[in-house]
């Protein structure tokens, strides 16, 4: 697989990653004094859903530092933000749409600034953003980089880690297969996609261990997303969730090819008929110094 992520699916994911995020961020946020700006910098930021997310649960940050590896998806976040947060809120931007200026009733909210970096390597005052955001990212990070991430809590942020699949999926009814696929699809989500050998799931006990050793704060909640396959937009996001899988394990060693094109099979012509439920296990992790 190649280091790159699909925009049509990190976009068809929006709606059920937004209704699937927990809390805990925003309890954080409200302990807070009402006078305090607050900054975000939002690492693994693809095409800026989790500033979408925010901005639609009123939690408005002054100064927002974006950034990803991916140009493709660094350039659609304009739009992405237009597509979900206008008429609320209007956006507006340089020419080469990387630096933006969000309104809200003429007032500027939040200036948004996008860098296209990796995101190990980029270098911060993380002391100044309140909080710095991991989302959809923990479990295909590798050890370093996780490491990294801790490094940045400073004495005045906190780092969250939101939508962090934690390797449960449930599919009502079960079929047979189910465990078979979903062992070699956690397997699958622990090896190197390019960006060196992600923890996968794990990544949440690896993260528990480092917060203890560390002696941080750590809160951890569910995001799970409950698909009920009630619209067609829940089939059309069910059938490509499953072939994005038969497509990451068709070539996994020691895979049964026609358990595998069974699975797929079952799974389609039982999304078709509406017979199905999708439950995908993740957490959100807020960290910070005790
Ligand atoms: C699953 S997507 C999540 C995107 C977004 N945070 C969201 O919630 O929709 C993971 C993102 O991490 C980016 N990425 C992975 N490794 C990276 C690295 N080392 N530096 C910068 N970006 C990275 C990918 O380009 C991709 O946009």
């Amino acid at each position: 697989m190649g280091n790159k992520f699909s925009k049509s699916w990190i976009n068809m994911r929006v709606g059920y990653d937004n209704i699937s995020r927990s809390t805990i961020l925003l309890d954080h946020i409200n302990k807070l004094s009402q006078e305090d700006d607050i900054d975000l910098i939002d690492l693994y930021c693809g095409s800026g859903n989790f500033l979408i997310w925010s901005l639609d649960k009123n939690i408005s940050f002054n100064n927002c530092i974006l950034v990803d590896h991916d140009i493709k998806l660094l350039k659609s976040i304009k739009s992405n933000l237009r597509t979900h947060l206008r008429p609320m809120y209007s956006i507006q931007s340089n020419t080469n749409n990387l630096d933006l200026l969000i309104k809200k009733n003429s007032e500027i909210l939040s200036t948004i600034s996008i860098k296209k970096n990796d995101c190990d390597s980029y270098r911060c005052s993380c002391e100044k953003y309140h909080v710095i955001s991991y989302s959809a990212a923990l479990d295909i990070m590798p050890k370093p980089s996780i490491g990294s991430a801790l490094k940045r809590i400073k004495k005045n942020n906190i780092l969250y880690f939101s939508l962090c699949f934690n390797g449960k999926v449930r599919w009502t009814p079960t079929n047979t297969f189910d465990k078979y696929i979903l062992t070699f699809f956690n397997n699958h989500q622990r090896s190197d996609k390019g960006f060196g050998k992600a923890l996968g799931s794990k990544s949440i006990e690896f993260i528990k261990q480092k917060a203890d050793k560390l002696n941080l704060n750590i809160t951890i909640k569910d995001s799970p997303w409950i698909i009920k396959n009630k619209f067609d937009k829940d089939k059309v996001f069910m059938k490509r969730y499953i072939l994005d899988i038969k497509k990451s394990l068709f070539h996994m060693e020691g895979i049964d090819k026609d358990i595998l094109r069974k699975w797929y099979q079952d799974k389609k012509s039982e999304i078709d008929n509406k017979k199905i439920q999708l439950y995908v296990g993740h957490n959100d992790i807020l960290l910070y110094k005790k």
